[in-house]
């Protein structure tokens, strides 16, 4: 008996990485999966459609069930296509995994429109398009009487939430967005029974982080723990997949073994003019009040968590070497 018996699920960007381990961990589970993965390149281009069927393939010959589907999320009918071959394939749909991303960095002096669009495209529209044909096939089989514990899990960054990067200025809104757009999804189809989650992993060795500075290599002992293995992911994916998870609108960090709640954009200080009106002037006053931090050391903090001790004037020397 599997946690996911008889559950049927949609992975999408289940080629490679993260998805990968997801689709093959809930498919063990027992769920019924559909390997959604045009096989495009990390920047989005081209595509290679043994990818998602080599995966499926593996799914099917450890004895689980896959299908595999190499629509992009970013195209609109594509993304309905997807949430129709789960319903084809197996029937039903339980649980939606949107964790397929794309990546193509630069300043924003660089950065090019396409570059801008399409990153937004896969992760933000993809969320949303996958997001959008799930919730009418929801809401139909709601109405028809057959209402289930359903699950949407959503997939952001600490680019975005924790510590937006310079370069990322697709990237990181793109994961922002969907970390928003969990919460009035799970508002909005809570309603329905349906729950919806947000998971953030980091440092999890993939083609997408294979630049990163401070990520460590695999360890060369058989059976070592990795926890920067992209596996590490799969467990939690799976727990907010069963029918059994209360958990809805929450965006939970995935980082090794620690798994972090998120407490979102929160309200801090506040100055005010009373009955009257600002001036600039007596803003510029009242606003020495307000205990303002330096984005430069924000983000040393930050990346010494994963990187080992950093100064703000480092951080500033790396992001100058980016943006000339
Ligand atoms: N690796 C990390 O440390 C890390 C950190 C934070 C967030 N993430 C997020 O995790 C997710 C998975 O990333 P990964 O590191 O496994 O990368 P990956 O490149 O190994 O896998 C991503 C997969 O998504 C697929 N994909 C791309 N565009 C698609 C589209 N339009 N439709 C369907 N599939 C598409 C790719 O073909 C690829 O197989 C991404 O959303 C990424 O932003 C990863």
């Amino acid at each position: 008996m599997g946690s996911l018996d008889g559950r049927v699920a949609v992975v999408t960007g289940a080629g490679r990485g993260i998805g990968r381990e997801e689709a093959r961990y809930l498919a063990a589970a027992g769920a019924a999966v559909v390997v959604n993965d045009p096989g495009v390149a990390p920047d989005g281009s081209g595509g290679d459609r043994s990818v998602a069927q080599q995966v499926a393939d593996e799914i099917v010959a450890a004895g689980g069930r896959a299908v595999a589907n190499t629509d992009s999320v970013a195209d609109w009918s594509g993304a309905a296509r997807v949430v129709e071959t789960a319903v084809g394939a197996f029937g039903d749909l339980h649980v939606v995994v949107n964790n397929a991303g794309i990546e193509r960095g630069g300043a924003l002096g660089h950065l090019s429109e396409a570059a801008f669009d399409d990153v937004i495209a896969v992760k933000l529209k993809g969320t949303f398009a996958i997001s959008h044909w799930a919730a009418r096939y929801f809401r139909e089989r709601d109405a028809a009487g057959a209402r289930e514990d359903r699950s949407i899990i959503n997939t952001a960054s600490g680019s975005g939430l924790l510590n937006p990067l310079p370069t990322q200025s697709n990237y990181a809104p793109a994961n922002a967005g969907v970390a928003a757009m969990t919460i009035v999804h799970a508002l909005e189809l809570g309603v329905l029974g349906v729950r919806v989650n947000c998971l953030s992993p980091s440092m999890v060795r993939t083609r997408l982080t294979a630049g990163v500075p401070g990520m460590p290599a695999a360890p060369t002992a058989t059976g070592e723990f990795d926890p920067n293995h992209p596996a590490v992911i799969a467990p939690v994916a799976a727990y907010l997949a069963g029918a059994d998870c209360p958990l809805t609108g929450q965006v939970l960090s995935v980082r090794g073994t620690a798994v972090t709640i998120n407490r979102g954009w929160s309200a801090g200080e506040t100055i005010s003019s009373g009955t009257e009106p600002w001036t600039v002037g007596r803003l510029a006053t009242a606003a020495r009040e307000l205990p303002v931090t330096d984005p430069y050391e924000d983000l040393a903090a930050s990346l010494s968590g994963a990187l080992g001790p950093m100064s703000a004037a480092q951080v500033r020397a790396l992001v100058a070497a980016q943006v000339g």
